[in-house]
């Protein structure tokens, strides 16, 4: 496995890229936008692709990096389904997977630090944003958070954990890099408490001044803007109505670009051909399987997804390879099942 540590000395955050071989797609976790460059110099230099970029919560101490390397590298943008942030093309929650090739990551829902934090799990290590940090816990005095909630998550799901886990936060202020579960279950001096309420009494005194970015980061964070605006001033959007109406004719190919587990998870438009997304930009091109759909059939080209983000990713992609019939629905299947659009499983 290709393992890296970033930090970024003026937040204290740690970013990770994970990526199983040389050449192979990679993730990454809890990037920072000051250091969008150097992570791209690295996935270069180690020939790695970037498929997704994934946030722990929505950061109150820094600026994301997921806008900035969705714009570079058209990735897919992840968090947690509670998420305010609008960047996220993809939501999760507890006991989905995010994966790339050769790399899976399980997904813990760990709220306390804020309502939207998630740990993510691999066989041997956990990364686990601000909920556990080396010898401390991630403050619960904004953003939702709940020392109540960040009790439960820590006492009765990262410390059920394997001893040998090990521990990879998203940040240190100490220098400390990584840690593992005993160690912080022996040593963690936030966790020498007897109850949830003693923990609450702790976490609610602790008196912290607010995080200096915190009042440019946390609204920067919430709207980093969307493919899916630029692509409806290009008049290649469809409104759920549209779409509705388009559905049943013969001249229309639907695109779910959609994971697996999406699909099963909230269901398909009736008729939809099935194309993930990181495999569009081989299909598109001549040879393609969507380049010789249309080529033969004439179809136009319908994409949809989650939340309209990679679907409008997909749109600029197939426009510019030349399919000029290629839109979208807008606000994707999230909007569809707003507006009762039937589904299938
Ligand atoms: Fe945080």
């Amino acid at each position: 496995m290709i393992f890296r540590q970033l930090f970024d000395s003026a937040s204290g955050t740690y970013t990770y890229i994970l990526a199983s071989r040389p050449g192979g797609e990679a993730l990454i976790i809890d990037p920072v936008l000051e250091k969008v460059d150097r992570y791209l110099q690295l996935i270069r230099e180690l020939d790695l692709k970037l498929v997704k970029a994934v946030d722990t919560h929505l950061h109150a101490d820094h600026i994301t990096g997921l806008g900035a390397l969705r714009d570079r590298t058209h990735c897919i943008t992840v968090m947690g389904e509670q998420s305010q942030a609008d960047v996220v093309s993809m939501r999760v929650a507890e006991g989905d997977r995010v994966e790339v090739e050769g790399v899976r990551l399980d997904v813990l829902y760990t709220p306390g630090h804020t309502d939207d934090s998630y740990s993510f799990l691999l066989a041997d290590r956990v990364f686990t944003g601000d909920t556990l940090l080396i010898r401390g816990t991630g403050r619960t005095d904004f953003q939702n958070g709940d020392p109540r909630a960040q009790y439960d998550s820590i006492f009765n799901k990262l410390l059920k954990l394997p001893n040998a886990m090990l521990v990879y936060p998203a940040h240190d202020y100490k220098g400390d890099t990584v840690s593992t579960i005993g160690e912080e279950k022996l040593f963690n001096p936030r966790l020498r408490v007897k109850s949830m309420d003693e923990y609450a009494e702790l976490m609610n005194n602790l008196k912290l001044p607010n995080p200096k970015m915190m009042d440019v980061a946390v609204p920067a964070n919430m709207r980093v803007g969307l493919h899916q605006d630029e692509v409806a001033r290009r008049g290649w959007a469809l409104s759920i109505d549209d779409a509705m109406a388009l559905r049943s004719r013969s001249d229309i190919a639907l695109i779910d670009l959609r994971e697996k587990s999406e699909r099963e998870k909230h269901g398909v438009i009736p008729g939809s051909l099935h194309l993930p997304y990181p495999q569009l930009p081989s299909e598109i091109g001549f040879g393609g399987i969507l380049h010789e759909l249309v080529a033969q059939s004439g179809k136009r080209i319908v994409f949809y997804c989650a939340f309209g983000e990679r679907s409008a990713m997909a749109v600029q992609a197939a426009q510019d390879a030349g399919l000029k019939t290629a839109c979208h629905i807008a606000g994707g299947i999230d909007a569809w099942k707003k507006a009762n659009g039937p589904l299938v499983q």
